[in-house]
């Protein structure tokens, strides 16, 4: 297998064709955005430890049943995966309130979700990832009825193998956010699961060691990420 050409420069992976049809491979660079891309800044390291951080999250979904794109580690920033025809849609499991969902409803930060909450958005950054639900897309047609059943039964899926993971490393899993495609027409979980796309609080101190340390202008970005990454193995 060998990277051919760029196929997709996005604000923080870069995508690149490979000479099978089937495969791609996901750079993940250092660079990390927010306010849809008008803030970015770069921090070493923070491409290493997302692609060793997605990859251990992937095989960990795979093995508990959920099908994903991810193929092979094969660097410290790149990793092979499935070629997917993606669904514009972003799935998003609430377990506590945070970000977006305490500005829209002034609930207080933390406030335990229960049941949690399954949102979605659109990935159209023209609109800034505007909201939507199940009605939008029936009717403007962006994912089928079907495969968006089977996008929000995998993720709540997901959010139970992955409340267990971080639970067991002192975590709270406040909330994370997940993108699918389909591969021969199944649904099948893409993009990345990493502390850029989930809130990760530590258990005792409610210490936030997610992408809001950069969101808030706090400190200690890359050493939070690295903190979560070696409590769940990471680097073992
Ligand atoms: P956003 O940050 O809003 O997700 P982006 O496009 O800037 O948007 P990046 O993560 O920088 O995000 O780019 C990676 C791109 O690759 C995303 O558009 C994602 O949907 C796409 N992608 C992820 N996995 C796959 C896959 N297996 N097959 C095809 N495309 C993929
Ligand atoms: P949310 O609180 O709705 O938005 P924001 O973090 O921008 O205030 O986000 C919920 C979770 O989903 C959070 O962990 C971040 C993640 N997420 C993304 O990774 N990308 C996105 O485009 C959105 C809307 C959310």
């Amino acid at each position: 297998m060998k990277k051919t050409s760029e196929m997709y420069r996005g604000k923080t992976k870069t995508v690149y064709f490979t000479d099978n049809p089937n495969l791609l491979i996901l750079e993940f660079r250092n660079e990390i955005s927010a306010l849809d891309g008008k803030h970015i800044e770069t921090f070493e390291r923070k491409g290493l430890i997302n692609n060793n951080f997605n990859y251990l999250i992937m095989k960990k979904l795979m093995k508990s049943g959920i099908p994903t794109h991810m193929e092979q580690l094969l660097s410290d920033n790149q990793s092979l995966v499935k070629k997917l025809t993606m669904i514009p849609i972003e799935c998003i499991i609430r377990n506590r309130a945070a970000g977006s969902l305490i500005n829209r409803l002034g609930i207080i930060e933390g406030v335990l979700l229960n049941p949690p909450i399954f949102d979605i958005f659109l990935k159209n950054d023209l609109q800034h990832d505007p909201m939507i639900n199940e009605s939008y897309c029936e009717t403007f047609g962006w994912v089928s009825k079907e495969n968006l059943s089977n996008m929000k039964q995998l993720t709540y899926k997901a959010n139970k193998i992955l409340n267990n993971i971080f639970d067991n490393a002192g975590l709270i899993l406040v909330d994370f956010k997940l993108e699918f495609g389909l591969f021969n027409g199944q649904v099948i979980l893409g993009d990345e699961f990493s502390p850029d796309s989930s809130r990760l609080w530590d258990k005792k101190t409610k210490y936030k060691l997610d992408k809001d340390r950069f969101r808030y202008g706090l400190n200690n970005l890359i050493k939070s990420y690295e903190e979560v990454a070696n409590r769940i193995g990471v680097f073992i």
